[in-house]
């Protein structure tokens, strides 16, 4: 878009341009940098107008992009020109993630890079690389209280080790996630170390407060994130003598948004790493970017504007990357974070859809299905060019951040019934086969949220220490069942490492005095090889659970209708414990997906439906299983925490 006052700004900008700036080949940065201008310089003045120095940091903005673009290698400078044309690439259903620790699921970078044939054994071609740069190590917060943004932790390896790993995997088409924590940083980073030494510019890179009568008004409506173990959102910094902003852990500090000059470093990094290759960056708690007064200090406006002048940015220097937004928040706030238009506010590609996450898990634990429809009805369209992030686990504890109004709307009552799911996730419950930890707990409000592996949060650590045959299976069955839920449901499904082949929680946190506390890194297993060994030896767990997560896989790339282009329909069904929808694609035919969360058999009458999609007439077949299913005239039979993927065309017909 052309606007004069934008428009000559970008003039005397690129007159102004460092003469080695210059000397440089910029005819596509250029190009872009046009077309994104307006937008760049309405939101820089949207957030930093009232500044003074709004022309210097604008000057600063675009030179340091020139910078990153200058430096971009030839390879990823192809890759944003065939993204640029195949823009809905990541709507296909081709793409399958795995998110990992590399001293997780292997030793560290080199070890990982030798184990890359094992993603292309199961069908992986996503890998998210936890993050693994430099922390203080026993104040680390998994990875994510980085203190320095681009060194990799030495325990894990160096930027060479990345380098030949990222390469290895590009030659098998796999492509890269990696972190950015831009909401903080470790208290020990640089720029906190110099804030303490008194140096004002660094301190202005962070809330820093001489008393607590901001804190004080601040705390009035902020929530605690991390109740038990870093209560409040202030830390007392001693050498400092002052309170510093800390909404995770208290030495995890926030960074200060509304000054410029911590966009422009955090652009910086996140051009950085997109210039090692990653094809995609998960951005870090972004609900909690901007902090104002008087509110919960996430999902606040001004968050969004900068997702949407980090997006515009990026298009500049590195076009063909995309983001996911991790933004754990409520169903209505979590799609503000695609942006609120595609092409003039758009923000990240991808995010992690938490509220089919925590609803999954509502209808394992209730075997039915009635909150996970009543949740999905509540959750608005998504934009176009745009992608959920589907998971069963990840990293982090369960939250069950569903909306009160839908859990009235299903005869439940909100408290009673969160109580309930903490109490079976953490076999509190009797009856509940689970093992989960509860994390988080808040005396205040009474909340909890849930620690686990997905094998024993449904049952397969307890069933196999029992030894019951049939539990096992049924656990098995959940998690496969689970597993074809985030394979069909429209988005990227991102499997946790670990779970196809049923690891139970690593208790050996509890030794270190540093992770003791945190019940999360039950779930951050060390991946046991001889187990993983198993997955070739028929009648083992770990093989009934990797070769049909294998074959779901294989069979999810060869359905188009499984792509994501807001191509779903939910379909209301008499049974409860069932979870019924169809995704339709015109020139490829249609799936109903039928999915039953009891632990007995159950039926469908496919007149309920109006066939969502299957015709009346074709031979119904299940694409997962090759078979078809059982029907009694139109009453189809679904076995216990089973599910279909049905069509009435044979796939290669
Ligand atoms: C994100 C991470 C989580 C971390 C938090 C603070 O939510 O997923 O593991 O504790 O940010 O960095």
């Amino acid at each position: 878009m052309y606007e004069q006052i934008s428009h000559s700004l970008l003039n005397e900008i690129l007159a102004d341009l460092s003469p080695e700036l210059e000397r440089e080949d910029l005819r596509h940065f250029f190009t872009r940098l046009g077309a994104n201008f307006y937008s760049i310089y309405c939101l820089f003045h949207l957030l930093y107008g009232d500044r003074e120095d709004m022309r210097q940091q604008m000057q600063n903005l675009v030179e340091r992009m020139a910078r990153q673009y200058i430096q971009r290698p030839e390879i990823n400078r192809k890759s944003d020109l065939e993204r640029e044309k195949n823009h809905n690439w990541f709507l296909s259903q081709q793409w399958v993630g795995m998110a990992l620790y590399s001293d997780g699921f292997a030793e560290n970078l080199p070890d990982l890079r030798t184990r890359v044939p094992y993603f292309q054994e199961l069908g992986v071609n996503i890998l998210h690389l936890m993050p693994m740069l430099k922390c203080p190590k026993s104040k680390s917060d998994g990875g994510y209280a980085v203190s320095d943004f681009r060194e990799i932790e030495s325990r894990l390896g160096t930027m060479a080790d990345l380098e030949s790993l990222i390469e290895e995997l590009r030659k098998r088409e796999i492509l890269i996630v990696l972190d950015v924590v831009v909401n903080h940083t470790s208290d020990e980073h640089e720029w906190a170390s110099r804030a303490r030494q008194g140096d004002k510019r660094y301190q202005d890179y962070y809330y820093i407060f001489e008393n607590r009568e901001v804190p004080n008004m601040f705390e009035e409506t902020m929530p605690e994130i991390f109740p038990e173990t870093s209560p409040g959102n202030f830390t007392w910094d001693e050498e400092m003598g002052k309170w510093v902003m800390t909404v995770f852990n208290d030495y995890q500090w926030d960074l200060n948004y509304s000054n410029p000059e911590v966009f422009i470093e955090m652009l910086d990094i996140i051009l950085f790493w997109a210039n090692q290759g990653a094809d995609i960056i998960r951005l870090d708690a972004v609900a909690f970017l901007w902090k104002k007064i008087g509110s919960t200090c996430q999902n606040e406006r001004e968050a969004h504007l900068i997702l949407q002048l980090l997006k515009d940015c990026c298009q500049v220097s590195a076009p063909g990357v995309l983001f996911i937004a991790e933004a754990i928040v409520a169903p209505v706030e979590i799609i503000k974070y695609f942006g609120e238009d595609a092409v003039i506010a758009k923000e990240c590609e991808i995010a992690y859809n938490a509220t089919y996450m925590a609803l999954l898990w509502d209808a394992v634990a209730t075997k039915n299905a009635k909150l996970l429809n009543q949740g999905l009805k509540s959750l608005p369209d998504k934009l176009d060019r745009a992608t959920w992030l589907n998971y069963i686990r990840c990293h982090d504890d369960i939250g069950l951040g569903f909306d009160d109004q839908d859990i009235f709307a299903v005869g439940y009552q909100p408290k009673l019934h969160r109580q309930f799911l903490i109490d079976f996730f953490t076999g509190a419950y009797e009856d509940s086969p689970a093992r989960g930890l509860p994390f988080g707990r808040n005396n205040k409000t009474g909340d909890a949220r849930i620690s686990g592996s997905l094998a024993s949060l449904v049952g397969l650590e307890s069933a196999l220490e029992a030894g019951d045959l049939e539990r096992i299976h049924h656990a098995e069955n959940l998690i496969l069942l689970l597993h074809s839920l985030i394979l069909s449901f429209g988005g990227i499904p991102l499997i946790y490492y670990g779970d196809e082949i049923g690891t139970i929680n690593d208790t050996r946190y509890l030794e270190d005095e540093s992770k003791a506390n945190d019940t999360r890194w039950a779930h951050r297993p060390k991946i046991d090889w001889e187990k993983a060994e198993k997955r070739k030896q028929p009648n083992t767990v770990e093989c009934r659970l990797f070769s049909g997560l294998k074959k779901m896989i294989s069979v999810r790339k060869e359905i188009p209708a499984f792509a994501d282009f807001n191509n779903r329909e939910l379909l209301t069904v008499a049974n409860p414990h069932l979870f019924v929808f169809s995704r339709f694609n015109y020139n490829h035919g249609s799936v109903l997906v039928v999915a039953n969360f009891d632990s007995s058999p159950q039926h469908l009458n496919l007149d309920e439906l109006n066939m969502g999609g299957l015709s009346r007439h074709g031979v119904i077949m299940d694409l997962y299983s090759g078979e078809s299913p059982a029907l009694f005239k139109n009453q189809l039979i679904i076995p216990p925490l089973h599910f279909y993927w049905l069509t009435d065309h044979h796939r290669n017909a």
